[in-house]
């Protein structure tokens, strides 16, 4: 910095505020510094800066699954949000796995990242506070909200989404619908499932557990999942999935089955991953904003950066059915 300011005949905090964006400066500065540095071919350090500011500028997502669109499409809006406030997104994905999400969250601690942003994955709510409570820095948890933990969240209102999943199909005329579970313990699955109990509920249909299979959000649990459930008897007419992948599970063993979606089985999944409108026949589903769940999230984030002493905020975004091609009237008894 100190060449940088000499080449440039300009003071070394003129060229630190211009490096630090802490000031403005005249254009005029500007110029001679900007031009100093190409000749000098200076590149700013990151690292002294951090160590300077006490801070990197720096955020941690730790995700359940990056290969998931959902996923994907909610960091990269908030990746997007971040960004846009001089901030940079290191990504680390559990995989599902608790302890391999509370390594990262100590990972990412000593990256010296400024905030983390984190999606449970089955953590206990003494587990997550404890490990909370040893980062010393601002946490927002989305999607799935952990009881007896009290921070920033910002989810969608996963029992209303599993209601019109399941009242939607009622009102097609299915009485024998099931129902595909997402992983154990995780809020988001059980409040689509308690939606689908209280829709089933209403309409004074039967609950019948053996139509209730516990998936874990993965194609392949989906396919597995439909290949027991359709095999019952009477076979159920609708499967409500938790989300899109299992959806798309069900429908690849529903063709292998010869079973004729949406003529003969009617599908919903959730999310409304890009796959889902692409999908043949299209899936309907239940949509979860994620553009503004990622808006939301990295919002809060900022404004806890300015006082860490908001108390904590709950967010919870309207979730939307989307009916398109994979669902449709029960066939009614012939004969
Ligand atoms: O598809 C992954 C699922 O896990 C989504 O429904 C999301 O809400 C998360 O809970």
């Amino acid at each position: 910095m100190r060449d940088v300011a000499e080449k440039a005949g300009v003071s070394i905090t003129s060229v630190s505020h211009f490096i630090n964006n802490t000031r403005p400066i005249s254009d005029s500065l500007k110029e001679q510094i900007e031009l100093a540095m190409t000749d000098l071919d200076f590149q700013p350090n990151a690292l002294a800066r951090s160590l300077r500011l006490k801070q990197t500028k720096s955020v941690g997502i730790i995700v359940p699954d990056s290969a998931n669109p959902f996923f994907a499409n909610v960091t990269r809006s908030i990746e997007k949000a971040l960004f846009a406030n001089q901030y940079n997104v290191i990504l680390g994905n559990s995989d599902g796995d608790l302890d391999r999400a509370l390594l990262y969250l100590k990972v990412m601690t000593e990256r010296q990242v400024d905030g983390l942003i984190f999606i449970d994955v089955g953590a206990s709510g003494d587990v997550l506070n404890a490990a909370l409570r040893s980062l010393n820095i601002p946490v927002i948890l989305i999607d799935r909200i952990v009881p007896g933990v009290e921070v920033d969240y910002v989810t969608v209102t996963n029992i209303r989404g599993g209601f019109d999943a399941t009242q939607h199909l009622i009102s097609l005329g299915h009485r024998r619908i099931a129902c595909l579970t997402g992983p154990r313990g995780l809020t988001a699955s059980m409040d689509r499932v308690a939606g689908y109990r209280q829709a089933l509920s209403e309409a004074d249909l039967p609950l019948d557990e053996n139509l209730i299979y516990t998936g874990d959000f993965q194609f392949e649990s989906g396919y597995d999942g439909a290949r027991q459930l359709l095999n019952l008897s009477p076979r159920p007419t609708a499967i409500f999935a938790c989300n899109d992948l299992m959806a798309v599970g069900v429908m690849r063993a529903a063709a292998e089955l010869g079973i004729v979606v949406p003529s003969e089985l009617s599908v919903v999944g959730f999310d409304d991953i890009p796959l889902a409108k692409f999908s043949a026949p299209a899936l309907t589903t239940i949509a979860q904003p994620t553009e503004q769940i990622g808006i939301l999230t990295a919002n809060r984030f900022l404004k806890r950066m300015q006082n860490q002493d908001l108390p904590p905020e709950q967010q919870i975004l309207e979730t939307e059915l989307l009916i398109r091609q994979t669902t449709a009237p029960a066939l009614t008894k012939r004969g």
